[in-house]
């Protein structure tokens, strides 16, 4: 991901080439794995489709929208450090609707980095996406995403629809990228073959609704969505530039909430566009190197109540397409690329703290964190309608005494060696909340466990990452009476490994750089006896000449397998696509007995 503010990193980085060090540029270790695709000229052959591997959504299958409201059309050129473009929302009049799909669609020609872009409604963010590399050809994908759980706000009348894309046009980067935003509205009332209560959102598919939620399958949609965002024309996403940084803003909420979840969207870019492979700041030091991309690989996102720090996440390590190397992202991009997960902190425990008419300031901040990260939230609540206000208490019973540890070593010589981080965190919290529903206590306890490995081989020019990040989530709902009324676990699990090789080359100045990495999203859900689960992989390799930021030739091979399987049914898909063409494209709806 490149943006302007890379320009004096890229300054410096060519200062650095052409005056000191281009002599043994080749032998240096690979610090910057962010690269734009050299395009070449064809013969105009038609723009190529690209995808992100995700499921169907059920329903759009089993009927046809109700409606269908084209919002926005703007075509992104020269759109550094301009605010979000807005059109005014309505939703459509005399429409019957329980469901709403949101639509990107966008294209786009010549030569271009990947960008980062997000859609707001009413400032609650509803998609956080990025965008493929172009090509002369051009090329064209589409963004699928139920947005029903934001139904608070698709009912609202005269409010706002943002959409914030900054791209970089001049002689050399040719691509602007045109984007449309369509809502689809469905009623899914009187559709047979859907159970009302499981397509809502069972918060763990990847791409087509949103992954790794506590919303949980039988939930309905939150009565009220708070944004926690920026309100500048910088985005409405909050920029953190250091781990210093905390960023939210004060709510107040209903004093007859009963339930309340909090979703952050998340993005790394600059310096900390691969965190998970940053050396420590000692080894750059030593070696006298001037990369930025340092501070070690350890990163958590924190989200605190006024002081209480309340939770926290690891985020999934989604590579944007210019990312570690371009071409394992055609047509087929990394997973998450196109549909960035968002992650649900439940925070009914919390209440206690929340229910009492003030302000409380929620913000987000991200450990060890160097520039820059894009982070906002949405506060969803439930209400108790037939309650009045000061009909619903609540209380905090155990703010738990949270365990965090966290491990760093290292061993180098000169630019060879290795470094190890390993952290633990674990937190039980629970509270009662008193409403018509009964008097409900909620605990939540939660383990989060992360690993990151980094070795450097023959004088650093080869690298190696190994990562994995778990986390284990356990929702419990106690009535009056302690008897349990509803469990509900979650575990994920994002493991990555990566290998960078940067073979000298002895004309113009141009690396041979062999790259592997193989990564995964897995999630299960149980409720009850009742499982959910996914597993997306993908496994590249590949080879590529690169001259700075340029690749000027190469192939690669990209493996991806999708396997989903719910109470209902199954959805798997296999992909092979090697240099930008795909080999292979089954998709199943069996189930297999392996999963
Ligand atoms: C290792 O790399 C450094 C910096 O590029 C260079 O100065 C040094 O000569 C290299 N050492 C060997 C043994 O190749
Ligand atoms: C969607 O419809 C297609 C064709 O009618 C069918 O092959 C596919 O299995 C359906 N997918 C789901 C998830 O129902
Ligand atoms: C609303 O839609 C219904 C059914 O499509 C139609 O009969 C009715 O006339 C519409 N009402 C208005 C005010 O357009
Ligand atoms: C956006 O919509 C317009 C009008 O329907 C259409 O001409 C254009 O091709 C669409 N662009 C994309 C990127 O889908
Ligand atoms: C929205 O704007 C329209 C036109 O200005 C107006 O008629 C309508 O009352 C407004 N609705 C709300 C809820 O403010
Ligand atoms: C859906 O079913 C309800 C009750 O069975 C009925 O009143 C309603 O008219 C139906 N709606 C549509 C769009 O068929
Ligand atoms: C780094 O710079 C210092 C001061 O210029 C020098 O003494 C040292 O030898 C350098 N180290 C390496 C590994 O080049
Ligand atoms: C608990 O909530 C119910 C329903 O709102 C209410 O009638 C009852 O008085 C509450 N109990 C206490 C002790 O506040
Ligand atoms: C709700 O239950 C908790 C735990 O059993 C108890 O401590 C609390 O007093 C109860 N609250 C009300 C309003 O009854
Ligand atoms: C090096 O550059 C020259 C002139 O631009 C070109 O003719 C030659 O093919 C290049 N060599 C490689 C290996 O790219
Ligand atoms: C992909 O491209 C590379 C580099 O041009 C080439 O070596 C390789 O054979 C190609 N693979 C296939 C399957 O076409
Ligand atoms: C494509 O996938 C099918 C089913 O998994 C497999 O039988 C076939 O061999 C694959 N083809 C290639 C070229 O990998």
């Amino acid at each position: 991901m490149r943006s302007s503010d890379d320009t004096p990193f890229l300054l410096l980085l060519l200062l650095f080439f052409f005056t000191f060090i281009a002599p043994f540029s080749s032998s240096q270790p690979q610090h910057h794995s962010h690269f734009i695709k050299h395009t070449l000229p064809h013969n105009s052959n038609p723009p190529h489709p690209y995808i992100e591997i995700t499921r169907p959504l059920t329903f759009t299958n089993l009927t046809t929208p109700s409606c269908s409201l084209p919002l926005f059309t703007y075509n992104f050129g020269n759109t550094y450090g301009l605010p979000p473009v807005s059109v005014p929302y309505s939703p459509p009049f005399n429409c019957s609707w329980t469901h709403v799909v949101l639509q990107f669609n966008a294209s786009c020609k010549g030569e271009q980095y990947d960008r980062i872009a997000a859609v707001w409604l009413d400032g609650a963010e509803l998609l956080r996406t990025s965008t493929a590399e172009p090509t002369d050809d051009g090329i064209y994908w589409t963004v699928t995403k139920d947005i029903t759980k934001y139904t608070s706000i698709l009912v609202k009348e005269n409010i706002t629809l943002s959409v914030m894309l900054e791209n970089l046009v001049n002689d050399i980067f040719t691509g602007i990228y045109h984007v449309n935003v369509t809502f689809l509205y469905y009623d899914v009332k009187n559709v047979t073959g859907i159970k009302l209560d499981n397509y809502v959102d069972n918060g763990i598919s990847m791409g087509v609704s949103k992954l790794g939620s506590s919303l949980g399958s039988d939930d309905r949609p939150a009565d009220l969505v708070l944004p926690i965002s920026a309100n500048g024309d910088n985005g409405l996403w909050f920029r953190i530039e250091s781990e210093l940084e905390l960023f939210g803003q004060g709510v107040v909420i209903p004093r007859n909430t009963i339930k309340a979840v909090m979703e952050i969207y998340v993005s790394f870019h600059g310096n900390d566009e691969f965190w998970y492979s940053n050396p420590p700041d000692s080894y750059i030091q030593m070696n006298n190197l001037t990369t930025k991309r340092g501070h070690g690989a350890y990163r958590e996102v924190l989200l605190k109540i006024d002081d209480y720090l309340v939770g926290s996440l690891v985020p999934f390590p989604v590579v944007f397409t210019g990312g570690i190397n371009p071409l394992f992202w055609e047509p087929v991009v990394s997973i998450g690329a196109f549909d960035l997960p968002s992650y649900d902190i439940d925070l009914t425990p919390f209440l206690g703290l929340l229910l009492d008419d003030k302000a409380h300031f929620l913000s987000l901040g991200v450990a060890d964190s160097v520039p820059f990260w894009l982070v906002d939230g949405n506060l969803h609540l439930w209400i108790d309608n037939s309650a009045l206000p000061c009909q619903v208490h609540a209380k905090v019973l155990d703010y738990g005494t949270p365990m965090f540890n966290i491990e760093r070593s290292s061993s180098f010589q000169g630019l060879d060696g290795s470094c190890e981080i390993d952290m633990r965190r674990k937190s039980k919290v629970s509270g009662w909340v008193n409403s018509t529903s009964g008097n409900l206590t909620t605990i939540v306890s939660r383990e989060l466990k992360f690993k990151n490995k980094i070795k450097f081989y023959l004088n650093g020019t080869e690298k190696r990452v190994k990562q994995n990040v778990r986390e284990k989530t356990v929702v419990s709902v106690l009535s009056d009476t302690g008897i349990t009324i509803s469990q509900t676990t979650m575990k994920k699990i994002y493991p990555l490994s990566m290998t960078t090789r940067n073979l000298p080359s002895s004309e113009n100045d141009t690396i041979l750089m062999l790259t592997d990495l193989v990564h995964e999203w897995r999630a299960k859900k149980s409720i009850g006896g009742l499982s959910i689960s996914l597993i997306n992989r993908q496994k590249c390799s590949g080879g590529m000449v690169v001259q700075d930021h340029d690749v000027l030739f190469g192939g690669a091979t990209t493996q991806q397998t999708y396997s989903y399987r719910d109470e209902v049914g199954c959805y798997s898909r296999i992909i092979l696509a090697t240099n930008a063409t795909l080999i292979n494209d089954t998709a199943s709806s069996l189930c297999a007995a392996s999963l």
